[in-house]
């Protein structure tokens, strides 16, 4: 069924409004610090269901919930003293923050969010918006990026409507999401933290924060049976994407774009960056907006500078690899 979407300011009204369509079982997209998601509460097993309808995604590919604290992270999950304890340590470090943990699942969880599995992906994000939206409703909310299935995801009200017109009702409008990559996915099974997807809180902000040895994440061939839905491929454009390094120089053709990290000094009208100054920070928050807005432009390929392999840079580049690897 069709509707007509739109996008809300977030006022008192329209998060009132968000959050009653919620608890009445509605799928509606909320802005988070690092993409916006698309949300249902976890209570209700339609509304899961139409998650991955509207994103035409894979059934075996589980999704991440929502809370506001530690207490409702405890409350969906089964932890020995010792990994509440690295978890408890690891909130306080970077939690309400862009950091989602893999832990052994409470059984009030539906397998329909976690794939059947016996872990549950679970985050606190910092949005003010999605709080208080988790505030309203006060039940945790299931939420993938809200874009269609492979595609970029959006860090934009804009970029939702793009993808999802038509396939849900309401956008809130949150601003441009501040990080503009998703979250970074960790697994402490054993006492150990390794990395399942890299994102904003580095392996080197992890160690600092624990102490402990943090495994860094590798990109797989095809996918992982721990992490199902990190396929190779993912977030990509339809306009085929390549990568080069720094310093070295990437064609230059009418009908090629080429996007560099800091702003080149032999930049013409095909040349775009993702920071003037090459700021990782800048641009990480970028570089879906940019790739999004140059798939519209007919180009016949986009060229796109590797990020530093440092810190963020290493999230940077494994969104980049997995865009770049639908075209080989
Ligand atoms: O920043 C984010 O994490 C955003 C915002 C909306 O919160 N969400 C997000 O969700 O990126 P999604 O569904 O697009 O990506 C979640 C990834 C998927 O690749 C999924 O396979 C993986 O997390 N995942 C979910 N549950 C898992 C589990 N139990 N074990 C391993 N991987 C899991
Ligand atoms: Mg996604």
């Amino acid at each position: 069924m069709a509707f007509p979407s739109r996008i809300l300011n977030a006022t008192k009204d329209s998060l009132e409004l968000v959050s009653r369509e919620l608890l009445a079982g509605g799928v509606v997209a909320l802005p988070t610090e690092t993409v916006y998601g698309l949300a249902a509460i976890i209570t209700d097993e339609m509304a899961i269901k139409e998650i991955f309808n509207i994103k035409n995604r894979p059934f075996s590919d589980p999704l991440i919930v929502h809370v506001l604290g530690f207490n409702d992270l405890l409350k969906l999950t089964k932890l020995e003293d010792d990994s509440a304890n690295l978890v408890s340590q690891l909130v306080d470090a970077f939690c309400p923050g862009p950091l989602t943990f893999v832990l052994p699942k409470a059984g009030s969880v539906s397998p329909n969010i976690t794939a059947s599995k016996s872990t549950l992906a679970i985050r606190i994000p910092a949005h003010k918006d999605f709080r208080e939206v988790l505030l309203q409703t006060r039940v945790p909310l299931a939420a993938p990026s809200a874009n269609q299935f492979g595609y970029l995801s959006p860090t934009t009200a804009e970029h939702v409507l793009n993808s999802l017109r038509g396939k849900i009702k309401y956008i809130l409008d949150g601003g441009p999401c501040e990080i503009g990559l998703e979250s970074t996915i960790i697994d402490i099974a054993k006492g150990q933290i390794k990395i399942l997807r890299p994102g904003a809180i580095t392996p080197e902000m992890l160690q600092e924060a624990t102490g402990l040895e943090v495994i860094k994440y590798r990109q797989m061939a095809t996918t992982d049976p721990s992490a199902p839905g990190l396929f190779k491929r993912h977030y990509s454009p339809n306009t085929k994407l390549r990568l080069f390094e720094a310093g070295q120089n990437a064609p230059k053709e009418a009908r090629i774009a080429v996007i560099h990290m800091g702003k080149p000094d032999n930049a013409d009208e095909h040349t775009f960056w993702l920071s003037e100054n090459g700021d990782l920070t800048e641009a990480s928050k970028n570089i879906f907006s940019v790739l999004r807005r140059l798939d519209q432009c007919g180009y016949d390929k986009i060229y796109c500078e590797k990020a530093p392999p440092i810190g963020l840079g290493l999230a940077l580049n494994d969104r980049l690899n997995r865009a770049a690897a639908k075209f080989p």
